[in-house]
């Protein structure tokens, strides 16, 4: 997924099983608290298969880091979001297009002189990098190790699951946050921290996940950099307290907007993306409204950021007010 150049994966096609992976384990839970077994959080070891429908986790929320906090941004705060190619901004621009609050860009594809300047029209800029996968052709990628790394995601070949609490990976992490920080990033977007939801090959569990968000946490709280949730619905009770922003694709295309609204109760953003067919033309009235009007299959997003994007992440972007905006942008295959 170097270049965002195909379709995001989809973990959708496993969303029956996993919903009814849930119901099966609430009910379990419920069995063993009349039991009185009690159920912990951090258990390792279960056999499970690694389908993830056994994962749902039991524990209580994680504290919130102590400190000074960074940048956060604010509930309805507007954005744009660019995974393909890097944005096109001259270093004496006065303006980029759309002017909105925050970038969200690849931490990797973006130079620093571009996050300056970002910063010098006023933005926030939000690095994104991918926390919970291997992708071939990163800087730093011959540094992971095959025991490591599980299945391909699925629509991604070449792309793999990675072993989230291997010390190896962490320390790979851990550069990718000191860059983010080097490059004078707000905040990081690390994606694909919901393995256990998908067919991993490490038996990866939702514990797994909130211990990498922990560890993630304590890498860029003393940096100063706002920390983001990617996705991962099932664990947000426990991470809320220490991430500031969600960034969530097809919660409406899902019907579980209301789930992260859990975000806007906490007085944190939801950074939303849907992937309307269409996307790249001005959408019909019909269409904005469906992902747009906090009702039917979009119940629960008020108050989200919602940007209504072209699969591959390009510089098209349509708001729910219907402007649209197109951000120019370079090809980076083309420089390598
Ligand atoms: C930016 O402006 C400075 C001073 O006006 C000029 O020297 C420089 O060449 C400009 N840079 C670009 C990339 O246009
Ligand atoms: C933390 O980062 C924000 C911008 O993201 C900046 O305004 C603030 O001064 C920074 N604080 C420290 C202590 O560096
Ligand atoms: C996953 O769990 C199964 C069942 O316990 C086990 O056979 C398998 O070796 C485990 N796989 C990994 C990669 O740990």
């Amino acid at each position: 997924m170097a270049d965002k150049s195909a379709p995001p994966r989809s973990s959708w096609s496993l969303r029956r099983k996993i919903i009814l992976g849930v119901l099966v384990a609430i009910i379990v839970i419920g069995l063993a608290l009349g039991l009185g077994l009690g159920l912990t959080i951090g258990r390792k070891g279960d056999d499970d298969d690694d389908s993830g429908s056994e994962t749902t986790p039991t524990g209580a929320p994680l504290p919130t880091p102590t400190g000074t906090l960074p940048w956060t941004p604010k509930v309805k705060d507007t954005w744009q979001i660019i995974l393909l190619n890097r944005i096109e901004l001259d270093q004496n621009a006065t303006a980029v297009s759309p002017d909105v609050s925050i970038y969200d860009i690849d931490l990797f594809n973006t130079p620093k002189t571009t996050i300056d300047t970002l910063h010098r029209l006023g933005k926030k800029v939000i690095c994104y990098f991918s926390g919970g996968s291997y992708e071939p052709n990163r800087p730093d990628s011959d540094q992971f190790k095959e025991e490591d790394m599980g299945k391909d995601l699925e629509g991604w070949p070449g792309e793999r699951w990675l072993r989230l609490g291997s010390e190896n990976v962490r320390r790979i992490m851990k550069g990718r946050v000191e860059e983010a920080s080097r490059k004078g990033c707000d905040g990081v977007d690390p994606d694909n921290v919901d393995g256990y939801q998908n067919e991993n090959g490490l038996n990866l569990t939702a514990d797994d996940s909130i211990s990498f968000m922990s560890y993630l946490s304590s890498l860029t709280t003393p940096l100063n950099l706002s920390l983001g949730l990617k996705n991962a619905g099932d664990i947000i009770r426990q991470v809320l307290p220490i991430v500031h922003f969600s960034v969530n694709e097809e919660c409406v295309k899902e019907s579980e907007c209301e789930r992260f609204h859990a975000f806007i109760n906490a007085g944190k953003p939801v950074f939303h993306i849907e992937y309307p067919d269409g996307a790249g033309s001005d959408l019909k009235l019909s269409m904005i409204n469906h992902y747009c009007d906090d009702s039917g299959d979009a119940k629960g997003s008020e108050d989200f950021s919602t940007v209504l994007k072209k699969m591959d992440l390009d510089g098209w972007v349509q708001y729910c007010d219907r402007s649209i905006a197109i951000t120019e942008t370079i090809n980076t295959k083309s420089e390598r």
